[in-house]
């Protein structure tokens, strides 16, 4: 197979140095009596919960992949879906100090509310493979990389929005995870946009055409759109919505794509009622 130069993330060091989200030294149950989140910061975390536990599904389907070929990759991935886990069985451990069910009950509805399309998920990302073929891992490095991003500012503006001294402690603990995630998925790109024109058209394009927001693909969609709306509506989005485009946008042949603004605009005006 072959490989660009510069490797600049040590998989093994990445791997050998992952833990689980610490989370018992908090008093979440006395925390969240003496002070509840609002009904909105929860329902954030009930998205956020799902999509981390999630994760061992979307590795499900990139195994499939031409990602799978290339072992510091595959490293990668393993440590990043264990530390997802934990991230999510973290939210689940807030949920549950507000009296609501989550974890495994909870993860175990969400898989099966899916339907046909978990089983169209592993076909469609595999041929999207076929497809591209070893440009498919540029693909997927930088989907990695605006996913994480993204999922970094979510916790980041909850926290700023919600300024709850132990949710903040917690969810700052989950980004500097998402932050060696992010750090591994940029780089990777980074290597492999610079390498192949194909594989900036090629980026460029599948981003275009079928990127949105993490998790959108698994929860009902009046959640995605409170999530954003939520998260990213007003002057303190704003600031988050510029940030992450720049972001994604310095990374090779991605200048002027306006992602993160055009799935603003897709999902502001969808209603957020949840459906009878
Ligand atoms: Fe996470
Ligand atoms: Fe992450």
């Amino acid at each position: 197979m072959q490989r660009t130069q510069s490797v600049t993330i040590d998989v093994e060091s990445f791997a050998a140095s992952a833990r689980p989200v610490q989370y018992d030294d908090l008093d979440l149950e006395s925390a969240f009596r003496a002070r509840p989140l609002s009904p909105e910061a929860l329902r954030c975390i009930r998205y956020m919960h799902d999509i981390e536990s999630h994760t061992v599904c979307y590795l499900r389907d990139l195994l499939l992949t031409e990602s799978h070929r290339d072992p510091r990759i595959t490293t990668f991935l393993t440590t990043w879906a264990w530390e997802e886990q934990w991230h999510g069985v973290a939210l689940a451990k807030v949920l549950e100090a507000h009296g609501e069910t989550a974890g495994d009950d909870r993860i175990a509805a969400t898989r099966s509310a899916l339907g046909l399309k978990d089983k169209l998920g592993p076909l469609i990302t595999t041929l999207g493979s076929v497809l591209a073929r070893r440009d498919f891992v540029a693909v997927h490095m930088t989907w990695g990389a605006i996913n994480e991003w993204s999922t970094q500012a979510g916790y980041a503006r909850l926290a700023e929005l919600e300024d709850h001294p132990v949710l903040s402690e917690l969810l700052e603990r989950i980004q500097r995870q998402e932050a060696r995630h992010i750090a591994f998925y940029a780089t990777e790109a980074r290597e492999r946009l610079e390498a192949s024109p194909r594989a900036r058209k090629l980026v460029r394009f599948a981003l275009n055409k079928l990127w949105a927001p993490v998790g959108s693909g698994v929860v009902p969609k009046e959640e995605t759109a409170f999530l954003v709306q939520h998260l990213l509506c007003g002057q303190g989005g704003e600031a988050w919505v510029k940030k992450l485009d720049q972001r994604l946008e310095r990374l090779p042949g991605m200048e002027g794509l306006g992602l993160v603004r055009r799935e603003l605009t897709r999902w502001e005006s969808v209603p957020t009622a949840v459906a009878a």
